[in-house]
Parts: structure tokens; C-alpha cells; sequence
């Protein structure tokens, strides 16, 4: 990736706001654009500025984007698993209608909103990214234990969007690397109530750092592929 004053676009708080506060100590990154929904974390750095916004309503994802800059890059981290009414579903007869339209809402939706609407931006970058945290549990190949029904749909159905766009780009933003991330298990609270005894959860500062190892790697002959954190290339 050429080494010149980059532009990012960062979503998402717990791992999202790590990965800004990584990408701003980067002598390459002029700028981090950091959205956030609810809560807006306190940064160090001068480089990250930040926004409100919600990412599942599209004019202001349109409003927030038509008035950006370039872009170099976009990286989408926000996303849902569990709240207080809804848990992953271990089996069929738990299914909730509700929850799987959230968790397209939360897990999809706002990826296809932010390539739509960043696309112009991300036009003139030179060696540009364009990537969203899923998880491995979303690969339909790498599934061998079930449950998660509606929180594996929603990633597989984010992997489609993301592998569809990387065809589209391919022609339209052929300088563009679209990728799709798997952080590993990672202290959120996301992740909070399934790391127990058989996961040890990295912090969120080791995984934006590993992450970015990751997409620095990324260049636009690489485009559509589902990547873990470490590098290794996760099936579809
Ligand atoms: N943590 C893990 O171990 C792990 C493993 C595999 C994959 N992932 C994926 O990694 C991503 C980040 O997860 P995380 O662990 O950092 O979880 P997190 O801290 O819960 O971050 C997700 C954030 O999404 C934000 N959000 C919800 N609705 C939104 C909206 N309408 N507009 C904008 N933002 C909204 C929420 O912000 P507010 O709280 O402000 O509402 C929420 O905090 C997710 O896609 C997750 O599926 C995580």
C-alpha cells in the first residue's frame, strides 16, 4: 500500500474505536473519520474526528458521506449479536423473527449503505480499502456446529454483499481491495457473555493492531476474499 497522507473512515465502538485510536498513531494516516452511535469515546489524537451516526437510516449515511473528502479507506465495525431481549438462538424452536431482522439491520444493512454512499469518495484513492468486521461463524463452508441462527445468517448474508461488491469494483474501483474480516474473540460486550472458559478474548487495542497487520496487507489483487485476523483466508 503506497506510503502517502491517507483518509479513513471508521465505524463501530468497541473494536471500531481501536481501530481509530491505531490508525491515527500511523505516520501514513492524515486523518481518521470515526463514527459512533450512542457513545462518543474520548480520543488523544488531533488526527480523529468524530461524528454521530446511525447506520441504518440512508440519508444520513448519504448526508454524513456526500460531505466527506477522499477516502483511502473504510472500515465498518459496528454490528450485533445479543441485547436484552434477544440471545443467539442454540436451536430452531428458539428462532425469533425479530432477531433476525435486527441482526440483517445491524449486520448487513449498514456495510451495503456505506459502499453505496462512499463509493464517489473512495473513487480517486490510488490503493483504496473497503472492508467490514463479519465473523468466521458467518462462512456457510466453516459451519460445523449450528446454532447463532439468526447472527450467522446476517454475516453470511454481509459476506455476500461484500463479495458481490468486490466483483462490481473490480471494474468500477479497480484501485479498491473489498474484504471481509474475522477479528478473532475480542473483550466487547458483544462478546462478553460467550468468553468463557474456552475462549480467551484478546483486548480491543491487540485486535485493531492485528487487524491492521492484516489490511495494510490488503491490495486491490486480493479484492473479495474473507479474512481472519492472523491472515489466513476463511472459506465463504
Ligand atoms: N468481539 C468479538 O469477539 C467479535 C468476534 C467476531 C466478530 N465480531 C464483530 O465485530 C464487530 C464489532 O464488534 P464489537 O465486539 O466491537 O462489539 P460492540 O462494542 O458491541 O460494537 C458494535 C457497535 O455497533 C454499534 N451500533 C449499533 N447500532 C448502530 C447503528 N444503528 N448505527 C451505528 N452503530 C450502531 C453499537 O454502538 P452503540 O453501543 O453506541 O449503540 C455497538 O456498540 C461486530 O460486527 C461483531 O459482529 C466481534
Amino acid at each position: 500500500m503506497s506510503e502517502h497522507a491517507r483518509t479513513w473512515l471508521i465505524t463501530g465502538s468497541t473494536i471500531g474505536s481501536a481501530l481509530a485510536a491505531r490508525y491515527a498513531t500511523s505516520a501514513s494516516v492524515r486523518k481518521v473519520i470515526y463514527t459512533w452511535h450512542s457513545r462518543e469515546p474520548r480520543f488523544d489524537s488531533p488526527k480523529i474526528q468524530t461524528m454521530q451516526l446511525d447506520l441504518t437510516c440512508e440519508d444520513a449515511v448519504a448526508n454524513a458521506l456526500g460531505n466527506l473528502e477522499q477516502l483511502d479507506g473504510v472500515i465498518n465495525a459496528m454490528g450485533f449479536l445479543h441485547d436484552n431481549i434477544h440471545k443467539p438462538e442454540k436451536a430452531i424452536s428458539r428462532f425469533e423473527p425479530d432477531a433476525l431482522l435486527k441482526s440483517i439491520e445491524l449486520n448487513a444493512l449498514p456495510t451495503a449503505l456505506l459502499a453505496k454512499h462512499c463509493r464517489q469518495r473512495l473513487k480517486a484513492s490510488s490503493s483504496g480499502v473497503f472492508a467490514a468486521i463479519s465473523a468466521k461463524v458467518g462462512s456457510i463452508e466453516d459451519n460445523r456446529l449450528g446454532g447463532w441462527y439468526s447472527y450467522r445468517a446476517s454475516k453470511a448474508a454481509l459476506n455476500m454483499l461484500l463479495k458481490t461488491l468486490a466483483i462490481e469494483w473490480r471494474i468500477g474501483l479497480p484501485n479498491t481491495c473489498v474484504a471481509a474480516l474475522h477479528p478473532g474473540t475480542v473483550s466487547s460486550p458483544l462478546s462478553e457473555p460467550f468468553t468463557g472458559r474456552h475462549h480467551s478474548p484478546v483486548t480491543p487495542a491487540e485486535s485493531a493492531s492485528n487487524l491492521k497487520d492484516l489490511i495494510d496487507q490488503l491490495t486491490p489483487d486480493k479484492t473479495g476474499r474473507f479474512w481472519s485476523w492472523d491472515g489466513t483466508e476463511l472459506p465463504w
